[in-house]
């Protein structure tokens, strides 16, 4: 095994720097102390080390690479930190430890309906490949269609189970689309739905929507979707001022009715720190009364309508007919979806739907991806998809 003594000029004040693939790197003594190798439990995997109960913050007296580990004698500590090299090159080149599910998202628009991801139920349930394809679908391209549901009352949950737990809404845990006496939601009559995301008064809006049509034979009625980053960032190059206004800026959102009263602010254009854009949320229906302050109105509506409009344009819109049998998963958080208007007497319309959430969905991925299935389309579904 070689060992590589660190030289004392590596050793500062409050870290140290490493010899790694990418150049000598910088690293903090508290990060480092935390990143031993003996801070988690191998039992509970949680961690046990708590840093405060050390006397002063640590601090290296000395160092070495040995083999694979990186090997620091602290000053006031007997024992010496065994920290991963592997976890250093990591933190070196992406910030953070590695994530397998963390893949980047596909935008997609208008061509792309012939081309989301379709996976069995059967397979789904029993196929840990096939249940990788599916998650990781939905992680890049936010929607995925899974086919041959079964028709037992069950169906719904024994899917959805498959990739985390159900969430409960105001409506509880499932929710029928269909025409009703008395609506309690505008999706629950005949009439158009326009481009919307669920639920945005609740605190946090349900993550992933399950959508299972168990019938449809009526005219009209198609299902429309598209991928509200893909607009977010056709928004940010055409109009970046704005795509900022969006971004910056909470507005109200409710769902009322006898029983309930949910209320909650929410940014249209979500980003991450680095500035991704991670989501959309949208829905007039479910929009209160905005308290933005009126001059910042005047600069909040152009964008606002300008955003709703590019929503409708035919680039980004995929269009399609649900059909019994078929259940359509999306990330709530970043495919805005609606419905065409349909005769209401023409047939029967019945879609169950309910949610889970997108913690659980990346949760079961890295577990599939850590017993080696990682989702790539098989060979036959490539050929099939190009
Ligand atoms: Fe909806």
């Amino acid at each position: 095994m070689t060992v590589t003594l660190l030289n004392d000029t590596s050793l500062l004040d409050s870290g140290m720097t490493v010899p790694l693939s990418s150049g000598e790197t910088y690293f903090n003594y508290c990060w480092l102390r935390e990143a031993c190798l003996t801070c988690i439990d191998p039992q509970t995997r949680e961690r046990i080390f708590d840093l405060a109960s050390l006397p002063e913050l640590p601090r290296a007296r000395a160092a070495r690479v040995q083999g694979k580990l990186l090997v620091i004698e602290w000053r006031h500590e007997a024992q010496p930190s065994h920290v991963p090299i592997a976890l250093l090159e990591e933190v070196a080149t992406r910030g953070r430890p590695a994530d397998p599910a963390d893949l980047p998202r596909h935008l997609w628009y208008a061509d792309h309906g012939a081309r989301f991801t379709r996976v069995s139920q059967q397979a789904v349930l029993n196929d840990p490949a096939a249940r990788a394809q599916l998650t990781r679908a939905l992680i890049e391209d936010g929607i995925a269609i899974v086919t041959n549901m079964a028709e037992d009352g069950e169906s719904l949950p024994r899917l959805v189970n498959s990739i985390g737990p159900i969430t409960p809404s105001a409506e509880g845990l499932f929710f029928d689309v269909r025409v009703e006496i008395e609506p309690t939601n505008l999706a629950f009559t005949a009439g158009p739905l326009e481009m919307h995301t669920d639920l945005p008064g609740e605190e946090a809006a349900p993550g992933v929507q399950f959508l299972h049509c168990l019938q449809n034979t009526v005219e009209g009625g198609l299902s429309l979707f598209l991928d509200g980053a893909a607009v977010a960032e056709a928004l940010r190059v055409e109009d970046p001022e704005a795509f900022d206004v969006l971004a910056n800026y909470k507005i109200p959102f409710f769902y009322r009715h006898d029983a309930w009263d949910y209320r909650a602010h929410q940014r249209v254009i979500e980003t991450d720190p680095e500035g991704r854009v991670t989501g959309v949320t949208i829905s007039q229906h479910l929009q209160d009364t905005m308290d933005l302050p009126q001059e910042l109105l005047d600069r909040y509506y152009p964008a606002f309508v300008k955003f709703l409009k590019m929503m409708q344009e035919d680039r980004f819109l995929v269009r399609f007919r649900s059909e019994a049998g078929n259940c359509v998963i999306f990330d709530n958080h970043r495919i805005v979806h609606g419905r065409e208007g349909y005769v209401a007497d023409s047939g029967m319309r019945h879609l169950r739907g309910c949610y889970s959430d997108r913690g659980a969905l990346r949760s079961t991925y890295r577990v599939l991806a850590r017993q080696g299935y990682l989702g790539q389309p098989a060979e036959q579904d490539v050929q099939q998809r190009a």
